[in-house]
């Protein structure tokens, strides 16, 4: 549930149509199809609070397997693209910065030969890298710029930078925080002391640059 131009959005994680919600009794107040937005977009779309912006993705079993673009804060859309990939994924986040947007292209991918036996499921792809695709605002596909990395699946962005970075290896990297005193592991080593309050180191993730070429499903 999100934010923007004064009504709370409620979305699905696998895309769909948004519903709009009184912020203040959390009324239903109906389908956020109104002027002209798109009727799919993800559960983690993300309001710019300096701009009024909504920043959008969508995906799909069906072409186009990924859309990405920007609502203004007069809820009417102001951009929207096709992201060229060459099958449906399962992305569930992305990150915003000022500028740029970062789309995810995980190896974890609805498996084609239950959709084909008219199933869902998802299968990870090790031989696959983890892709990050970074565009302009308000830039076209092919202004798209894929940065790869080890094959690995990340759910949530808690924050994104324009600023650059490099690791001791001198590439770019990626700041990726993750949860090391989770509940899952205090309990996996047997352990019934109080939570530990939760902290977020950052992880730096090698990522290079590569042709726009999306890899086989
Ligand atoms: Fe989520």
């Amino acid at each position: 549930m999100k934010y923007h131009a004064g009504r709370l959005l409620t979305m699905w994680y696998r895309s769909g149509l948004p519903y709009a919600v009184d912020p203040e009794t959390l009324e239903t107040l109906g389908p956020a199809d109104t002027d002209g937005a798109p009727d799919r977009i993800s559960a983690h779309s993300r309001p710019d609070e300096h701009t009024g912006e909504l920043l959008w993705f969508d995906y799909d079993l069906k072409p186009p397997y990924m859309r990405y673009g920007v609502i203004g804060p007069d809820r009417k859309p102001r951009h929207a693209i096709e992201v060229p990939l060459a099958g449906p994924n399962l992305p569930h986040d992305m990150a915003v910065t000022e500028h740029y947007t970062i789309l995810h292209d995980f190896p974890l991918r609805p498996d084609p030969d239950a959709l084909a036996a008219g199933r869902y499921k998802v299968r990870f792809y090790p031989e696959q890298p983890s892709r990050f695709g970074i565009v302009p605002r308000y830039g076209s596909a092919d202004e798209i710029r894929w940065f790869e990395a080890k094959p690995a699946y990340m759910l949530h962005v808690v924050n994104a930078t324009g600023r650059r970075h490099r690791n001791r290896h001198g590439r770019h990297a990626v700041p990726h925080p993750r949860r090391r005193d989770g509940p899952h592991r205090r309990a996996a080593a047997g352990a019934h002391h109080p939570p530990a309050p939760a902290r977020l180191p950052a992880v730096r993730m090698a990522v290079r640059r590569r042709p726009a070429a999306p890899p086989s499903a």
